[in-house]
């Protein structure tokens, strides 16, 4: 490889990202050019003249290779940030969502008002929103339940990497594992389960067919967990404990109506920035 300066593989990077419709390329080559030669954009301007180190380049040239053929940038970097926090990614765990920080925050204020509350977050993943919670509410025990070998590593990981002592990590399966806990052994449950709609999952974008289908699969109408979760999980709560879920599009309906059919209260929606409800929740 001809010597480059760092503005020539940055340029070039962001062409070869360009030319395979990746969107967000400029985007992108910023990210893995911070990522390997710890360069943002500032210093790209003040030593973007400078010759690259030929190894880095080829290491840079094979990462935008793969997130040219649609590999998550996030997997390629192996972490991502979440409501301040790292949370170390890859193949086998979904990718922490900016959406979901809009039940994490209603989650969030929700436990600011109990004091030490015990927390369960249902579908854990990356632990993003079991590790935010026990790092923003110092007091509290927070559970986080996850089914899936490789997503578990991955949650184990987070919980050591965020220093999240009060975070418990329990392998089970949300709809049967529920009686591995007392009645009323919970104030907050909180859940961004699977959602989409099976039919739906090979249409959406590319990026998806790399993140495991166990965390996106919410059965013929992506209600199936959400149904799990009220009914089994209910119990659980203590009386006048909170359930929050993250939402899909056009999932806050039925699942308001759901958990109203089970006895929840004061039910209500957090809206995200294009207006969706993203978050619907309850009290018991
Ligand atoms: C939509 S992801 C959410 C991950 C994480 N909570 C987040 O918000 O980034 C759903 C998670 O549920 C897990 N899951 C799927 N079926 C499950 C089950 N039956 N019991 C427990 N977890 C399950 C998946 O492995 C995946 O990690």
């Amino acid at each position: 490889m001809t010597k480059m300066t760092l503005k020539e593989v940055y340029r070039r990077g962001k062409q070869e990202l360009e030319r395979s419709g990746t969107p967000d390329a400029d985007f992108d080559a910023l990210c893995l050019l911070e990522h390997f030669f710890g360069a943002d954009r500032t210093a790209l301007i003040l030593h973007g003249d400078k010759i690259a180190d030929s190894a880095v380049c080829r290491r840079f040239f094979s990462a935008v290779a793969e997130r040219a053929a649609g590999r998550p940038l996030q997997y390629i970097i192996g972490k991502w940030n979440f409501m301040g926090f790292d949370f170390l990614v890859g193949e086998g765990v979904l990718i922490p969502r900016d959406d979901t920080e809009i039940a994490a925050e209603k989650a969030l204020s929700l436990a600011r008002t109990m004091s030490a509350p015990r927390v369960i977050d249902l579908c854990s993943g990356s632990g993003a929103i079991a590790v935010t919670l026990a790092k923003l509410l110092e007091q509290s025990q927070v559970t986080a339940l996850e089914l899936s070998d490789e997503a578990l590593a991955y949650l184990r990981k987070n919980i050591e990497h965020n220093c999240a002592d009060n975070v418990t990590a329990v392998r089970g399966d949300v709809t049967k594992d529920f009686d591995l806990f007392p009645d009323g052994s919970f104030d907050l449950i909180v859940s961004n389960p699977p959602y989409i709609r099976t039919k739906q999952i090979d249409t959406l974008q590319r990026e998806l067919a790399f993140e495991p289908r166990i965390a996106l699969d919410g059965g013929g109408d992506g209600l199936f967990f959400y149904r799990e979760i009220v009914a089994k999980w209910k119990t659980k709560l203590r009386p006048g404990g909170y359930l929050v879920f993250e939402t899909g599009e056009d999932e806050h309906e039925p699942v308001a109506l759901l958990m109203k059919r089970h006895g929840f209260t004061e039910i209500g929606f957090e809206l995200d920035l294009q207006g969706f409800k993203r978050a619907t929740f309850g009290k018991i």
